[in-house]
Parts: structure tokens; C-alpha cells; sequence
């Protein structure tokens, strides 16, 4: 009922009477009085003129359940939110509502986490009020092997989100990948994506993706001080948590979409090498065998990295237990 009322609020230009929120929503005048008072109470702020009715001028940067909600369209992926006000990690969470049954399209958004996770065991920095947390918790129909290819798809669509935020607020900003799926601003990794799955030999049960968007952060800690950075920091602008999460289920649903036709990155490498940060630059390629540098040449239809080596031949990257690293730092 929060979620319908804020959404009728937000897509009216005009006023709209209490009167005609009650008989639209079948509610009567006090519930609708109440829950404009909570919202007084989060920090949205109402015009107020007598015997007009309601209207919302300005915004809080929240990311609660409602304020997500009430800007999704029903075509999108993200179908429903589950919001935390502090949790140990949206991707623990997910998985243990997936196990209860939690439907496909949902998604866990959290204010701050305890215990955000990272890849390869690394931590995830998440405090309070400057990010966005937050795991999508899908239960498509494709073969285990090509789940982790939705990593790929959700870096493009975060790259594309945060453009479109930067756009929105009138400011310049280069966002591009460091594959296989860090978005970088300006060479520094403003967000970071991880991707696990519950799957049988040949059935996805359900995967979760857990993505972590340094926002409006301004401090970092002394361990990823030198690679990490944030919107703000890049930018010198606060962008809208609420609206960038509202971009990316759009994007997403797009490129999703593109990739469940094909189940590989056939149709989406084009764009996906477009975004890459490392695309005709040399890379150090550091795994388990072996340290070698080469110039990386984009994607294939698994998501593998093309990379020739300074003697000439092709080598195809799997991520996983392998960094990549630019010749003098992170990118
Ligand atoms: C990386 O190491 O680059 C991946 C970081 C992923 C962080 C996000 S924040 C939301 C979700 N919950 C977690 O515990 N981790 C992911």
C-alpha cells in the first residue's frame, strides 16, 4: 500500500487529493494520512497547499522497499525487494529466502552489511548510508555451466545504469569494465560483483548476484584505498541510490532478455567489448602456472578473455582463479 501510494505520487505531475488516493486505492482516509506521515518522517518532502491535495518535491536518497519498488515497471526482472536495514550480507540472506521458496526477480537490498563478501574470500566494505548493497536473486532455466556468464551481463548493466545516472544529474563520467566484471571509473573499481549458485549436474536451482556500488562513499579503507574509488569521489556529485538501482533493473532486463535467447554471450560481446577498459591494452595475466603480459582483445561466447601473447599466440582466459592486472597497477 506504501509502495502504491508513493507510486502514484511519483508519476503525477500535478497534485493528487487525498480523496482521489482513497477511492483509486480503496483505502480509507486515515490510511492514507498515515503512511504520507511516515513518509514526512523518511525524509520526503510534500508541497504543501491547502485543499490541492499531495505532492512530492523533493526526495531522500533511501533505498528502502517502497522507495525501490514504486519505480519498477511490471516488465522488469526485479519483480519485489526485500530491504534490510543492516544484515551480515545480502548474499547470505538471498540464498536462505531462495532455500524458503523465494520467488525469481527478487531483490535483497541491504543499508549495510556486517559481513559483505567479496571474491576469492576478500570482504566487502558496505557501511551505512553511501552504497548500494544488493543481491537479485534469479532462478533461470539454463545449464549450469553458463550461470556464471550473468556476471558479464550484470557489469554491462551496471555500467550502463551509472552512465545514465551521471546523465541524469548532468555530469561527464567514463564508466567502463576491467573484465572479467569490475566497473571502473576513471581506472578505479567503483563496484564489484559476486555471483553464486545452487545448481544439480544439469538444473540451476537458483543464482544470486551480489552487487556492491560505492556510490556517494568518500572514505575507503587503507586496503583498497589505491584501487577503489566511488561515483562521488569521481564525480563531485551525489547520485540518487533509488534511481540508479530503478536503471539497472532496466538494463538489465534488457540484456537478459538478449542472453536467455542464446544462453552464451553471442548476441552481447559486441557491446560487453565496447565497455571493456582493457580492450587493445596490455595486461599482466597472473594464475596458478604462470605470469605473462599480452594485449587483451575482448570476449568470446563464454565470456573468456582473448589475449595474444608477445610471440604472437592466442590464449583464452577463464576467470576464477586468475587476476588480471594493467602493466603499472589495477586497470
Ligand atoms: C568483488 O570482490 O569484487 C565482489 C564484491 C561483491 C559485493 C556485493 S555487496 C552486495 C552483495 N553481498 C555481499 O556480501 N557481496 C555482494
Amino acid at each position: 500500500m506504501k509502495t502504491k501510494i508513493l507510486k502514484k505520487l511519483r508519476n503525477s505531475e500535478d497534485y493528487i487529493s487525498g480523496q482521489s488516493l482513497c477511492k483509486e486505492l480503496g483505502v480509507s482516509r486515515t490510511a492514507i494520512w498515515k503512511v504520507i506521515n511516515q513518509l514526512k518522517e523518511e525524509g520526503y518532502v510534500f508541497d504543501a497547499i491547502q485543499n490541492k491535495g499531495y505532492k512530492i518535491s523533493e526526495y531522500p536518497d533511501l533505498i528502502t522497499k517502497s522507495e525501490i519498488e514504486s519505480q519498477l515497471d511490471d516488465n522488469n526482472v526485479i519483480k519485489a525487494v526485500q530491504f534490510f536495514d543492516e544484515t551480515d550480507s545480502t548474499n547470505t540472506q538471498a540464498k536462505l529466502y531462495a532455500e524458503k521458496g523465494a520467488a525469481d526477480g527478487t531483490l535483497f537490498v541491504a543499508e549495510k552489511q556486517e559481513d559483505g563478501r567479496g571474491r576469492r574470500g576478500h570482504g566487502w566494505i558496505s557501511p551505512s548510508g553511501s552504497g548500494i548493497w544488493m543481491t537479485l536473486l534469479l532462478r533461470p532455466d539454463i545449464e549450469p555451466v553458463n550461470a556464471s556468464m550473468l556476471t558479464i551481463v550484470s557489469a554491462m548493466a551496471v555500467t550502463d545504469a551509472v552512465k545514465k545516472e551521471a546523465e541524469t544529474e548532468g555530469v561527464p563520467l567514463e564508466c567502463q569494465i576491467k573484465w572479467p566484471n569490475d566497473v571502473v571509473v576513471n581506472k578505479k573499481k567503483v563496484c564489484g560483483i559476486l555471483t553464486e549458485m545452487s545448481a544439480q549436474m544439469d538444473v540451476v536451482n537458483y543464482v544470486v548476484i551480489g552487487i556492491g556500488i560505492n556510490v556517494n562513499t568518500t572514505e575507503f579503507d587503507e586496503s583498497i584505498k589505491a584501487t577503489a574509488s566511488s561515483l562521488y569521489v569521481e564525480t563531485g556529485k551525489h547520485f540518487k541510490r533509488s534511481r540508479l538501482i530503478k536503471y539497472f533493473s532496466e538494463s538489465f532486463t534488457k540484456y537478459y532478455d538478449r542472453f536467455m535467447k542464446t544462453q552464451n554471450l553471442s548476441d552481447l560481446k559486441d557491446d560487453y567489448n565496447s565497455m571493456l577498459v582493457n580492450k587493445n591494452n596490455i595486461v599482466k595475466i597472473i594464475n596458478r602456472e604462470e605470469t605473462f603480459t599480452g594485449t587483451a582483445l575482448g570476449i568470446d561466447d563464454k565470456g573468456e578473455l582473448e589475449v595474444v601473447r608477445e610471440d604472437g599466440s592466442h590464449t583464452m582466459i577463464v576467470s576464477g582463479e586468475v587476476s588480471v592486472r594493467g602493466l603499472y597497477g589495477y586497470v
